[in-house]
């Protein structure tokens, strides 16, 4: 690992048997609230799109917001938030899904993306890839062109990343 990586994972803290026994949860927290991490993260996560054009970044509630206008601010992209069911006021489309702890529905207004726009997803972390294979499917039914994901955490051994790149979509990822 070079520097800046190690760095990113030390400003990480890890919370065990949270939200529920077992799982080990990995608390970006500590991680936004160091300004050199956070920096490094937003400027890492951007890294393999610089000069391309990117329509829109698309986040996940919650902790992909955070990020995600911090990428899209970096590209020049526009921004498109990813709720939980219940949270939007306009024309959506929804989806069930699970992830590591739970299961639950996402929606996103129906008119946030104009067929054939270039997107990428944006989240903290991929464990499972529930969340980010219900995102990519959200988005492709509307006519986005999923151009890429990225995160700052990848926990391999529960193999999301490899579901999302089975779909086609090409996954970066900056610690493990
Ligand atoms: C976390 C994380 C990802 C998702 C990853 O979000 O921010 O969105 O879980 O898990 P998966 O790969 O198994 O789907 P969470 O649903 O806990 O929401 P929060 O950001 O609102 O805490
Ligand atoms: N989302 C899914 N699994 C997670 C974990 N272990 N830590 C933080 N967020 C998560």
């Amino acid at each position: 690992m070079d520097n800046t990586i190690s760095e990113l994972a030390a400003s990480i803290r890890s919370i065990p048997d949270y939200p529920k026994p077992g799982i080990i949860f990995r608390d970006i927290t500590t991680l936004l609230g160091n300004p050199r991490a956070f920096r490094r993260a937003v400027d890492e996560l951007v890294q393999p799109y610089a000069g391309t054009k990117i329509d829109k970044i698309a986040g996940m509630e919650a902790r992909g917001f955070i990020l995600g206008g911090a990428v899209a601010h970096q590209l020049s992209s526009g921004f498109v938030p990813i709720r939980k069911k219940g949270k939007l006021p306009h024309d959506t489309v929804r989806i069930a899904y699970s992830l590591e702890y739970g299961v639950d529905e996402m929606e996103m207004h129906r008119d946030a993306i104009q067929p054939g726009e270039k997107v990428i997803l944006v989240d903290d972390l991929i464990a499972t890839g529930g969340t980010a294979v219900g995102a990519t499917k959200l988005l492709r039914q509307i006519g986005a062109e999923v151009v890429g994901a990225c995160f700052v955490i990848d926990l391999p051994d529960l193999g999301g990343r490899r579901k999302l790149e089975e779909l086609g979509v090409a996954v970066h990822t900056l610690v493990e």
